[in-house]
């Protein structure tokens, strides 16, 4: 994964828990690089291994990491110079749902050789969305349940619902689907 998605994980844990939690997570990942580049590209193993070296320095399930993961993405990308891409997604929490893909292709319009999820929607209410995920990663459905709580969030929605209804594997892809409900204010 790109190195920005690196960087935003050191952001979150030195944010909640402080700057020597980090280092203890990044040498228990075996991390050696000073930095992370934003724009470079590294090994997935890179991320999973400061997940899971996170999970055990903080003592908290790797699925909970990754879904305040999700919902600090949100916060980070808009923060790092990704905000006008964000605003451009849609000016509704719906619309910029259905516009995941859009999003993506701009991102890998300046990160060549980014493998960015694929998201469908649809819609079955006001205020109800089912997702469908498709990632040729695995384990991933928590930071998707918090990237969709922190855009609920952006755009001021209250009483949001993420349940994730189904999770398969179809070969080498990651299917997941989730029922998003939410009450407009
Ligand atoms: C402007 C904002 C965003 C930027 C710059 C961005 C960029 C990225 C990057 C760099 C990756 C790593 C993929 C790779 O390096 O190969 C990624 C993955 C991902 N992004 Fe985004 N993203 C943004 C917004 C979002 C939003 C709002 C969602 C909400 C659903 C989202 C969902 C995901 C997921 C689930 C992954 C994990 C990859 C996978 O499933 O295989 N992203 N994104």
């Amino acid at each position: 994964m790109y190195g920005l998605v690196n960087q935003a994980i050191q952001g979150l844990v030195t944010k909640e828990f402080g700057e020597e939690s980090w280092l203890e997570i990044k040498a228990k990942a075996g991390v050696t690089d000073p930095i992370f580049v934003s724009m470079q590209s590294y090994d997935d193993s890179v991320t999973y291994g400061l997940v899971g070296a996170a999970s055990e320095v903080l003592d908290m399930n790797a699925s909970d990491l990754l879904e305040a993961f999700g919902e600090y993405w949100v916060l980070y990308t808009a923060e790092e110079g990704y905000g006008e891409m964000l605003d451009m997604a849609g000016n509704t929490f719906p619309e910029f749902l259905s516009n995941l893909n859009h999003l993506h292709r701009r991102v890998g319009d300046i990160m060549p050789g980014l493998t960015p999820p694929s998201f469908e929607c649809e819609i079955v209410s006001e205020q109800e969305i089912k997702l469908f995920y498709t990632s040729r990663r695995e384990g991933l459905d928590p930071m998707v349940t918090g990237l969709i709580k922190g855009l609920a969030k952006r755009f001021g929605l209250k009483k949001v619902k993420v349940v994730l209804s189904e999770s398969k594997k179809v070969k080498d892809l990651s299917k997941s689907t989730f029922a998003v409900t939410w009450e407009s204010n």
